[in-house]
């Protein structure tokens, strides 16, 4: 027998955004649907409560007229269905096919890497936060997105501020000037490129919009670029970190992994299970409906917990603990069905592949900084907010 969503108001989003798990874990005991008064919404938390919501997006959409998302950045692939959703996420897909990510993008990657491990390598201390993963990860998405003259600072705090107007509810008039404004600076700097690529095709995400059997119009083309701004960024950079604090905080893993490099690959994946960087995204109930043990109602807005679902102990043994040599089960970091993430192969290659093994190989003796811990923040989307590392120089 189906029960109505049970209220929990004394979960605050303070708690949720310094560490969501101890109140996961109660949503996960609680039901299949917990509406948390603070976030106004409903929270899914269950790892098969989430499968059942992927595999049916007919009862489960992604298209949501009403959503921020769409004021903010206009109507992009990730609020769209069936045939509208496909037929663009057909023509993205050229620029992350696993062939082109090895032998277009690795190059790329590898100078980036390079040449930022170079910027600090002598200097025996950092956070890498802002010497290493921002950098590492906004130059990578610009030269994939094919723009020109575009600072990775810039590029960054476009991404920032676009993420901040998505979640932002319209209540803070600041941070929906920020999300404007950045907004109008990302269509100048497509408006700058574009007939460059129109004119040279190419492996670059704008050439590959304007190249597909079905081009975007401009519309689309600046929704999208946008959704990959704020979605392209924050994830590898958030997941470069995780990775490298998980090996750090244990030494036994980390000489296993740095003794076979392809274990770097898995030491990735469980970054992105163990501290998922998109904790949650939205889905729209389209009828009456029961979910597992709740009954849901026509419009209801659910949360979609992934950051929870990944330690779920059902699933996953041992869930909060960082273990590349766990027992392996699929995980939803980069979530599932129609919508999962068109980047995963891109992330892997650039985190798993890339960032991180470079720079266990050229600071060896790298360790946590005893004096400066790392900060964890965050649960919509989560991560590393600082890195402090030191070496022997
Ligand atoms: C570790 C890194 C990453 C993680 C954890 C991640 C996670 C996700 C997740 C959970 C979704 C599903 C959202 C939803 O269903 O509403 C998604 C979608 C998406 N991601 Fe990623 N992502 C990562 C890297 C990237 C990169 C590097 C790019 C592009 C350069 C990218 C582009 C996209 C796009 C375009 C979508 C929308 C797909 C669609 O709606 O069909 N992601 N990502």
């Amino acid at each position: 027998m189906a029960s109505p969503v049970p209220v929990m108001d004394d979960i605050s989003l303070a708690a949720l955004t310094a560490d969501p798990y101890p109140s996961f874990r109660r949503m996960r005991e609680a039901a299949s649907a917990v509406w948390v008064s603070d976030a106004r919404i409903n929270l899914v938390t269950r790892f098969e409560d989430i499968m059942t919501i992927e595999r049916d997006h007919k009862r489960f959409a992604s298209t949501n007229p009403g959503s921020l998302m769409n004021k903010v950045m206009g109507h992009s692939l990730m609020r769209k269905d069936d045939e509208d959703h496909q037929v663009e996420r057909k023509a993205i897909e050229p620029s992350f096919r696993p062939g082109v990510v090895k032998n277009q993008w690795t190059p790329v990657f590898d100078g980036i890497a390079e040449r930022l491990i170079d910027g600090f390598a002598n200097g025996g201390e950092t956070d890498l936060f802002g010497s290493f993963a921002a950098p590492m990860a906004s130059l990578c998405l610009a030269e994939m997105i094919g723009f020109k003259d575009v600072s990775w600072q810039d590029l960054a705090a476009w991404s920032q501020a676009l993420m901040d107007g998505v979640s932002n509810y319209g209540t803070e008039p600041d941070t929906a000037q920020r999300a404007a404004a950045a907004s109008q600076a990302v269509n100048a700097a497509i408006d700058a490129v574009l007939d460059h690529h129109r004119n040279r095709p190419g492996p670059t995400i704008l050439s590959s919009m304007l190249h597909a059997e079905h081009p975007h119009s401009v519309e689309q083309i600046r929704a999208n670029i946008k959704v990959i701004i704020g979605g392209g960024l924050n994830e590898p950079r958030d997941s470069i970190l995780t990775t490298v604090y998980g090996l750090l905080l244990n030494p036994d893993q980390r000489a296993r992994v740095t003794a076979d490099p392809k274990l770097y690959r898995t030491a990735f994946e469980e970054a992105v299970r163990w501290v998922s960087p998109i904790g949650m995204y939205p889905r729209r109930v389209t009828r009456d409906t029961v979910l597992g043990d709740t009954q849901l109602k026509q419009g209801d807005q659910l949360g979609i917990c992934v950051g929870a679902a990944n330690r779920d102990e059902t699933r996953f043994s041992d869930p909060d603990a960082y273990d590349v040599f766990r027992d392996r089960h699929a995980h939803l970091g980069f979530g599932a069905g129609p919508h999962f993430c068109a980047g995963t192969w891109v992330a892997r290659q650039m985190v798993g592949e890339i960032a991180v093994p470079k720079l266990f190989n050229r600071l060896t003796k790298l360790r946590l900084d005893e004096d400066r811990p790392a900060i964890m923040k965050g649960w919509v989307f989560r991560g590393p907010v600082s890195l402090p590392v030191r070496w022997e120089v």
